[in-house]
């Protein structure tokens, strides 16, 4: 059985473990925190084995916190470490923990692929890359937005090739998740050179694209605006939207008004973490004129990379074929279902 365990448990890594922990083939060793605070109370009410580092454990004793170890040995204890740590601790990581004890991780889309702190040098996104992870030693899961937009863009690809000029995203970006305590800036922030449009690079090189990214005041996904320029005329938006209509992870909205719509309505229908773990394209957004074709979609920030690390684990660890990768995240996820009732909910 393989031994999994998560380090860091924030947004993502308590998702991760919430994922990983229903998969009866593996072996789930724990989660690793770093801060007592309310975060341990909410791992220990939901069963998930405790580690901490070595220098902390009675720390969490004293809060009266069931330790079951610390860091260093749940890694030496696993075959696989799914990094959940704040942007760029994954980096510290790996050369401390992970290399030394010659373990493989997963890293989350803060951490570099270029430069000296590095982690790997190929991101994942399932719908390009999903093969390619077999055997991999230290992979990065692609960031939300850059996890989105892969999932958005390589349909186009396989449909439209070379029939596409050019596309440009503007990301609108959220400044915070629901859980952060942090207050959410009353500002319109921008990003000099957005990460992103590299990212979507190294894993789809020639795709000719120019990304803006752009943080608003609010914790409600992410939303992108997509210009698509053709060669000649445009498709027209419903053999365009017929692109999507088999694809994992991406609904079709006709009448949200708004991110905070979507993220209400999971949470309202009791999704986990109230997340989609989707794209959601807002087809009544759609336009078209001449050789452009104009669309949004909005991006479940934390759920978004939630099932991609389920499937790049299949990959690396297993090398299963796509399709049963697929199914098994299903299984976990849910996500035909929750499609299904979003579209539902949200039609014209
Ligand atoms: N939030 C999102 O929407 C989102 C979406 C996609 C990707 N990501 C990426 O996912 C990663 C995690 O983001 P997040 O939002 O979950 O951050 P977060 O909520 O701030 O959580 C970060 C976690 O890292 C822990 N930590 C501190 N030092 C660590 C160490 N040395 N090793 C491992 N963990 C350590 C923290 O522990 P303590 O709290 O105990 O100190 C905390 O639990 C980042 O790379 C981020 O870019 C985030």
């Amino acid at each position: 059985m393989v031994k999994v365990f998560i380090n860091g448990y924030g947004n993502i890594g308590r998702r991760i473990a919430t994922a990983f922990s229903q998969d009866k083939e593996i072996q789930f060793i724990g989660v690793g925190k770093y801060s007592v605070d309310d975060r341990v109370k909410d791992a220990v009410d939901r069963n998930f084995p405790l580690y901490v580092p070595a220098n902390m454990v009675s720390k969490f004793k004293e809060k009266g916190f069931p330790v079951s170890g610390n860091i260093s040995n749940a890694i030496m204890e696993s075959d696989i470490v799914i990094d959940a740590a704040k942007d760029g601790y994954g980096y510290d990581n790996k050369v401390n923990l992970y290399e030394p004890l010659n373990k493989a991780a997963i890293f989350q889309g803060g951490e570099d692929n270029t430069g000296v702190r590095k982690v790997a040098d190929v991101l994942h996104n399932s719908r390009v890359n999903y093969k390619d992870m077999f055997k991999k030693k230290y992979v990065i899961q692609g960031s939300c937005n850059v996890s989105g937009m892969g999932r958005i863009l390589q349909p186009m690809i396989e449909k439209y090739g070379s029939e596409i000029e050019r596309y440009d995203v503007t990301l609108i970006r959220r400044s915070a998740d629901l859980e952060d305590l942090k207050e959410v800036k009353d500002s319109i922030e921008w990003d000099k050179n957005p990460h992103h449009q590299d990212d979507v690079k190294s894993f789809l090189p020639m795709v000719n694209l120019y990304v803006e990214a752009y943080k608003v005041p609010s914790r409600m996904m992410h939303l992108h605006q997509m210009t698509v320029r053709f060669k000649s005329a445009a498709p027209d938006k419903e053999s365009f939207l017929d692109t999507y209509e088999k694809e994992f992870g991406v609904a079709i909205l006709s009448n949200a008004r708004g991110t905070g719509d979507i993220r209400r309505k999971a949470i309202d229908l009791g999704f986990e973490h109230g997340d989609t773990n989707m794209v959601h394209i807002h087809s009544d957004t759609i336009r078209t004129q001449d050789d452009t074709l104009k669309l949004l979609y909005s991006d479940d920030q934390t759920g978004m990379v939630i099932p991609e690390n389920y499937l790049l684990f299949q990959s690396m660890l297993y090398g299963r074929p796509a399709r049963d990768a697929y199914r098994r995240t299903e299984a976990i996820f849910h996500i035909d279902k929750k499609r299904k009732t979003l579209e539902e909910e949200f039609k014209a």
